[in-house]
């Protein structure tokens, strides 16, 4: 089956909003591993607007399943992750003012710098991907840095309605993935996945995992976080065979 990991940062973002302990994302990281998801993620955001670092460091000490982190292509975050030795690290592009990753990494403006970030993460014996746009370059780019895995952003698949349009950014995000896997990337896929959008995605088969965040913590609110997911692992297996 295609691997679920969980984005617990919003679990963050609740607490945040009032600078207390409640809701912790170290339990809901705990509850979720309950129900058979293959990782914990978490967004390191340069601002610390969710996600602190000693979120990070307790959720990697405490959970029995995998860290992804996930982090901008600074020499700070860079640092952090060396020390933590998380199971991977996830480069995304951030900016202070988005209210959420906006869009994939320009991996192919950026090759020399990541690739020295790859050095230091790989050499750690860290998994490296990198978070793309469905842009076959990109994904070349991806594969010049040798990337263990690209994750396809699916970001924008997630907010289009019209079925016509969302049949064509299936089909980039087919090509990408099936491109990405014939170089030898692994492929992975995240962003605003739901109950009702992720079946198309988990059905590609070159997609081995999936990071599913926000829309998770949002249901929690209604069904509880382990509800929730099991939910979400109910709807990937439709499409596996
Ligand atoms: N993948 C990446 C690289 C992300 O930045 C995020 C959001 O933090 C996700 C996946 C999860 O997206 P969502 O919260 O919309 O499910």
């Amino acid at each position: 089956m295609t691997r679920l990991f969980v984005n617990v940062d919003h679990v963050a973002t609740l607490r945040e909003a009032r600078k207390t302990l409640e809701p912790d994302p170290l339990k809901a990281a705990l509850l979720v591993e309950k129900t058979g998801v293959d990782g914990i993620t978490v967004h390191l955001r340069e601002d610390r607007r969710h996600i602190q670092d000693e979120d990070v460091r307790v959720i990697h000490e405490n959970i029995s399943t995998k860290l992804n982190l996930e982090m901008a292509a600074t020499e700070e975050m860079v640092n952090i992750a060396l020390e933590l030795k998380p199971y991977q690290v996830s480069l995304v592009p951030e900016k202070r003012q988005e209210i959420t990753t906006e869009g994939g990494l320009n991996v192919s403006g950026q090759i020399s710098e990541l690739s020295g970030i790859r050095d230091k993460i790989k050499n750690a014996g860290i998994l490296f991907s990198l978070f793309v746009d469905p842009d076959l370059g990109q994904v070349e780019a991806s594969k010049n840095v040798h990337a263990d895995s690209i994750e396809i952003n699916t970001g924008h698949y997630s907010e289009l309605s019209e079925p016509n349009e969302i049949e064509a950014e299936l089909m980039r995000i087919r090509k990408a993935a099936n491109h990405a896997s014939e170089m030898g990337l692994r492929v992975f896929a995240g962003h605003g996945l739901n109950f009702d959008n992720v079946a198309a995605i988990a059905a590609i088969p070159e997609i081995e995992e999936l990071n599913i965040g926000h829309f998770l913590v949002a249901q929690s609110v209604y069904m509880g976080i382990e509800n929730a997911v099991k939910k979400m692992i109910r709807v990937i297996r439709t499409v596996q065979s």
